[in-house]
């Protein structure tokens, strides 16, 4: 699973997991490892659109917001081998899980409400990244919508990381690690 592995067909890792759980960060500590360019679905929308998430869901409705996340999937996908990270509901999509799958490893990164919710909230690009998804506040949102999509992740998942503690380098190495042994790397 390195940038020079010439043994096994290169995949995409795609990073899947609720918001909070550490895509981005440890997206940015995977390429290091693997090589290859960090995808993030959100920042292809937001791009495209010209227009932050937020103002997104504002103007158009999580609706629209989805038919535009398969687009920017459908994007990362056509891509040489990258690391992939999508946003915390691409995969309730049935077409994006097909796709993602098709292309790359999925990795769920998992941890528990109140840390998601603890990571959420300081996190000073969720004002213009993370819009309300229900009528729920705080952790209450969090934790009733990980249970509606605990099994879509875990049912996508090739492999599971929890990034409850730990540092990003260190949630990127075991992943790593674990996809060799997927994989039947040294
Ligand atoms: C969403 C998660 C966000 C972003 C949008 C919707 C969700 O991405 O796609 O706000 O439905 O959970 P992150 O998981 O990267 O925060």
């Amino acid at each position: 699973m390195t940038s020079n592995d010439s043994q096994h067909p290169r995949r995409s890792i795609v990073l899947i997991g609720f918001r909070g759980s550490g895509k981005s960060v440890v997206g940015r500590e995977l390429v290091k490892l693997t090589g290859g360019e960090l995808i993030d679905t959100d920042e292809l929308i937001a791009q495209q659109a010209g227009k932050s998430i937020v103002e997104l869901f504002d103007r158009e409705g999580e609706r629209a917001f989805r038919r535009r996340e398969e687009g920017a999937v459908r994007r990362a996908a056509m891509q040489s081998p990258s690391v992939i990270s999508v946003g915390g509901g691409a995969v309730l999509s049935r077409r994006n899980v097909e796709l993602l799958r098709s292309i790359g490893y999925l990795v769920w990164l998992t941890a528990p409400a109140e840390v998601l919710w603890q990571r959420i909230n300081s996190d000073p690009s969720s004002d213009n990244a993370r819009p309300p998804l229900t009528n729920l506040s705080g952790v209450e949102e969090v934790q009733q919508l990980l249970t509606q999509r605990t099994p879509h992740y875990a049912g996508t998942a090739h492999l599971t990381v929890d990034t409850t503690s730990g540092t990003p380098s260190e949630m990127a190495a075991e992943i790593v690690m674990k996809l060799d042994a997927l994989t039947g790397d040294d």
